[in-house]
């Protein structure tokens, strides 16, 4: 198998070209700048077997050729929100004068032509018309939890980014390529956090349409190694893999290995999948959409 991996030189990207060469399977890992490609370079073993080609997927003429004699392919590529520093200090305001009642969240920004519009749904496209072109036989996404919420954080406060993204998934349901998409909850370790979060030693939990993040378990986090995990799975196991759209948490970490099984993670599923609406699909940068599971609401 020869999959092509974008978004290689991120944080969940570079791990699962880690997991691909260890598994031996043949890998082309694509960042998007040379900076990204030498620190992807450095965290390699040296005799690494893995192919680093630069493309932008803002621009489909780069990424075009990437894809060619792939047959599978991992998109980990997002646009990056910054923190806008100055909105720190309405924060700090908001607490100390309603006493912590209230709590304001920080704004963020995105680079001149790297909005989540442009990154996670236009250039998400690109690369599914890519592999389509290419004819490539399994498309893995990572997207993200919070696509059934409008109203939630990383929407209000991070230009829609993950209704970008659901919209991104719309169009590769309705493609016709075989695909998995993942929906990780909170990255782990977060932001900020020097404690590493190893993989492999968390039970994992599947579920769909944001239900992890309401149901009080504590479940709406999983570490990045533990995503590249799946993602892997998904690839060398597509009879459970094809056609599934999920949502990915996980518990406490066990301090022991935790073997992971896709069979078992999918299972509580009874295959059930996320469910994608026109509203999601025909999404245009208004909030006022319906996204309730099944159209119900
Ligand atoms: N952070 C969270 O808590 C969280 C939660 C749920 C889901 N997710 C999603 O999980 C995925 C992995 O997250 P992460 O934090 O590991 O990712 P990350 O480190 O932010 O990596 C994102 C990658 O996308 C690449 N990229 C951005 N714009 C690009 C462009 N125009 N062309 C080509 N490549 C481009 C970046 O390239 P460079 O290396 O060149 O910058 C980077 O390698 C993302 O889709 C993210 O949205 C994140």
């Amino acid at each position: 198998m020869r999959v092509v991996v974008t978004g290689a030189g991120g944080q969940t990207g570079s791990l699962v070209v880690k997991k691909l060469i260890e598994h031996g399977i043949e890998t082309t890992a694509v960042v998007r700048s040379e900076v990204s490609k030498n620190k992807l370079a450095n965290q390699l073993d040296a005799k690494t077997a893995v192919n680093i080609v630069l493309a932008d997927v803002t621009n489909p003429e780069t990424l075009r050729p990437v894809f060619v004699g792939m047959d599978a392919c991992v998109i980990v590529t997002s646009s990056m929100p910054q923190l806008l520093k100055s909105s720190l200090l309405g924060v700090i305001l908001a607490k100390i004068f309603t006493l912590g009642y209230v709590s304001k969240k920080p704004s963020f920004y995105f680079d001149e032509g790297q909005s989540p519009e442009i990154v996670d749904w236009l250039g998400q496209r690109s690369q599914i018309d890519a592999a389509k072109a290419s004819g490539l036989k399994h498309v893995v996404l990572v997207s993200s939890m919070a696509g059934t919420k409008p109203d939630h954080f990383l929407n209000t406060q991070m230009e829609n980014i993950v209704l970008w993204k659901r919209k991104a998934e719309c169009y590769l349901v309705s493609s016709g390529l075989p695909y998995t998409i993942i929906h990780p909850g909170g990255l782990l370790p977060h932001f900020g956090d020097d404690k590493p979060a190893p993989g492999g030693r968390r039970m994992l939990y599947a579920a769909v349409d944001d239900s992890l993040m309401d149901d009080g378990q504590n479940h709406s986090q999983v570490p990045r190694e533990d995503v590249a995990a799946v993602c892997v799975a998904s690839l060398l196991e597509p009879q459970l893999s094809k056609g599934r759209s999920f949502d990915l948490g996980s518990g406490p970490d066990l301090g022991e290995p935790c073997n992971l099984s896709l069979k078992d993670l999918l299972e509580p599923l009874q295959g059930s999948n996320a469910c994608y609406t026109k509203e999601q699909a025909e999404f245009k940068g208004s909030k006022k959409i319906r996204t309730c599971p099944c159209g119900e609401q």
